[in-house]
């Protein structure tokens, strides 16, 4: 087969790269190793920023976002029983869009079946070869069939665990990594949002994070060690211990059910550099990872593509290099952005097992002083909604 652009990874970031190179007439391939079903059974973080909105409009997947999607004006965060807001649209003049990311995946894959898209799904054994060439392709195989894509360029937008950042040499690539002394156990239940904005919750026994995903779906957090598994929590004892970290009026009216899902994320702060090799360009988590706490993760991946897209747009409609020779420098340079947040928040927000008392107490002045001072709100909310492109 031949295309101009072969997209590995069939999350968030390729679907959404090939719909907008779709819309200019750019043809690509996914290549996905898991199914459908699969992709769409994850459960992600759902805050958008309004540059991703801008692209999924571009992308004219925004439909049912704006339909179900809730704007969000503001966040809350608390410290002990204390609780104060952030005001996004007073501080910055944008909110952010509560809307759930398989939705968002949900809706780009409609699109591309729409356009007639081509995604391989259960593709095994990717290789990316000659992408240091002008002539790179990609091997594969499906049901035990042998695949091969010639292309002009390749897209790599498979994740952390992909092959596309390990193509590029070792001795071409630098990796910078974090890896944080906790996890975060997250449920999803059937029940009413205990309140209807975020709480972002420091406590003495660790981060909470109250979420949702609509009226009668919530989605909870409570920072937990390393070495926890699921199986370890029962649902009454997630209640009973998301209750102590959050505000007792608010962990009076909290609404408890049995959890649909429930499992545990491991926290990281990843980045490699480059994010090109010839004629190979990395997107999304195959470059990058944050930790959750700023929901920097999708709408990271977002301005990637946005990058992206723009590049090779130009190369096909101008022949111009200049966006593609500029590529790496203009993503990582937000990316760059996103990870101090990502990680300045996660630090305001959980408790650290080697904080001396004094460090806490540098937290509750940090929260204190967060709350008293409106440029600082502003500094974090500016963040939070999404800096610009
Ligand atoms: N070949 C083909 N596909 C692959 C391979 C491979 N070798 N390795 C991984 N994939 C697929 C995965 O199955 C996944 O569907 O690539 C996709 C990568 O999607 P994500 O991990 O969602 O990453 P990305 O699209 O960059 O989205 C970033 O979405 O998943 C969240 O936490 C993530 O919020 C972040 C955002
Ligand atoms: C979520 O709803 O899953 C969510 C929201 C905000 C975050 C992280 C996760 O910072």
């Amino acid at each position: 087969m031949k295309t101009q652009v072969a997209i590995i990874g069939g999350g968030p970031a390729g679907l959404l790269l090939a719909q907008l190179l779709h819309t200019r007439g750019i043809e690509s391939i996914i290549l996905e190793r898991k199914t459908r079903d699969y992709v769409l059974a994850r459960i992600r973080a759902g805050v958008l920023e309004q540059g991703l909105v801008r692209l999924l409009q571009e992308a004219g997947c925004a439909d049912r976002l704006h339909a179900e999607g809730h704007v969000h004006d503001g966040t809350l965060i608390s410290y002990g029983d204390e609780m104060f807001r952030i005001d996004f649209t007073d501080l910055t003049g944008t909110p952010v869009i509560v809307y759930g990311q398989t939705e968002v995946t949900r809706d780009l894959y409609a699109a591309r079946d729409a356009a007639g898209g081509l995604i391989e799904f259960n593709a095994e054994n990717v290789v990316i070869h000659d992408a240091d060439s002008d002539r790179p392709h990609v091997t594969y195989s499906v049901d035990g069939m042998a695949r091969r894509i010639d292309c002009d360029f390749v897209a790599g937008c498979d994740g952390f665990h992909g092959v596309s950042r390990k193509t590029i040499p070792q001795d071409v690539r630098r990796d910078y990594e974090k890896v944080y002394p906790f996890g975060w156990l997250g449920i999803l239940s059937e029940t009413p949002p205990v309140n209807p904005e975020l709480i972002y919750a420091n406590s003495p026994r660790g981060f909470a994070l109250c979420s949702m995903r609509n009226e009668n779906l919530s989605r909870y957090y409570i920072q937990c060690p390393t070495t926890d598994r699921p199986e370890d929590w029962t649902d009454d004892a997630f209640w009973a211990e998301l209750k102590r970290r959050i505000p007792a009026d608010q962990a009076e009216t909290l609404v408890t059910g049995p959890s649909i899902e429930k499992s545990i994320a491991p926290l990281r702060s990843f980045v490699t550099e480059p994010m090109r090799w010839g004629r190979l360009f990395l997107c999304g988590d195959a470059a990058h990872i944050v930790p959750p706490t700023g929901a920097k993760g999708l709408n990271t991946a977002a301005s990637d593509v946005h990058y992206l897209y723009h590049a090779l747009r130009s190369y096909y409609e101008t022949g111009s290099q200049d966006g593609i020779d500029g590529y790496s420098a203009k993503a990582l340079a937000r990316v760059w952005k996103a990870e101090r947040f990502s990680w300045w928040f996660s630090n305001l927000m959980h408790r650290f097992p080697d904080h001396s008392e004094f460090d806490q107490k540098m937290q509750l002045a940090d929260l204190a002083f967060l709350r008293s001072n409106r440029a600082a709100q502003q500094a974090m909310a500016e963040n939070y909604v999404g800096l610009p492109y």
